[in-house]
């Protein structure tokens, strides 16, 4: 099999990076992480770019130039799909047109339900009994492309922000690779 080329942006944790990482680590899998870019030098995710020897580099979107070298790298390393896992910058629309259909997103809500930041709180807020998170692809506006894959989650009425946070995210764990197999599985249909 030859496996689709990932490349994964963060800005945090990465801790769905991580579980990206482990699920390409079993032989059927269909894709490999290539590379990780991230905008923050203090992200904690590197770590995993460490641990498991993937290729990384900083990006700061604010920069021109550094935008251009970073379309061609993706270009020259033949990179079938970005996924932005907690990548907490909005992509020029330079960027994502020059990958039309190859940029996805999570979100922790059930899209298109509750765009932007500070999911959580609005959910509780809103008194929502269902929450979860959305797999998307991404385009010029914010959370806002087609939606691939959904899990969905009850909200508890003891829930605060933390624990809907947590609950949301192992709900991502399971999500995010699942969405990945669905697009290379209908792209290779
Ligand atoms: C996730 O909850 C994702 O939905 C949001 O940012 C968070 C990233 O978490 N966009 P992590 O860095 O993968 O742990």
């Amino acid at each position: 099999m030859v496996k689709k080329n990932l490349a994964i942006f963060i800005s945090g944790a990465g801790s769905n990076l991580k579980k990206i990482i482990l699920s390409t680590l079993n032989y059927n899998f269909p894709a490999k992480v290539k590379l990780i870019v991230t905008n923050n030098p203090k992200a904690k995710g590197i770590n995993f770019a460490r641990r498991y020897s993937i290729p990384f580099l900083l990006f700061n979107e604010k920069k021109k130039l550094e935008e251009i070298k970073l379309i061609k790298k993706i270009q020259n390393e033949k990179i079938d799909l970005i996924c932005l896992a907690g990548y907490m910058k909005i992509l020029s629309s330079n960027f994502t047109k020059a990958f039309r259909n190859k940029i996805v997103n999570i979100h922790p809500s059930l899209l298109p339900k509750f765009k932007g930041l500070n999911t959580y709180k609005r959910v509780l807020e809103k008194k929502e009994r269902k929450t979860g998170c959305t797999v998307h692809f991404v385009n010029e506006k914010l959370d806002d492309g087609n939606i691939i894959l959904r899990k969905f989650l009850y909200v508890d009425k003891n829930d605060k922000e933390e624990t809907l946070r947590k609950k949301t995210k192992l709900l991502e764990h399971k999500l995010f690779p699942e969405a990945i197999l669905k697009i290379i599985s209908s792209k290779n249909s």
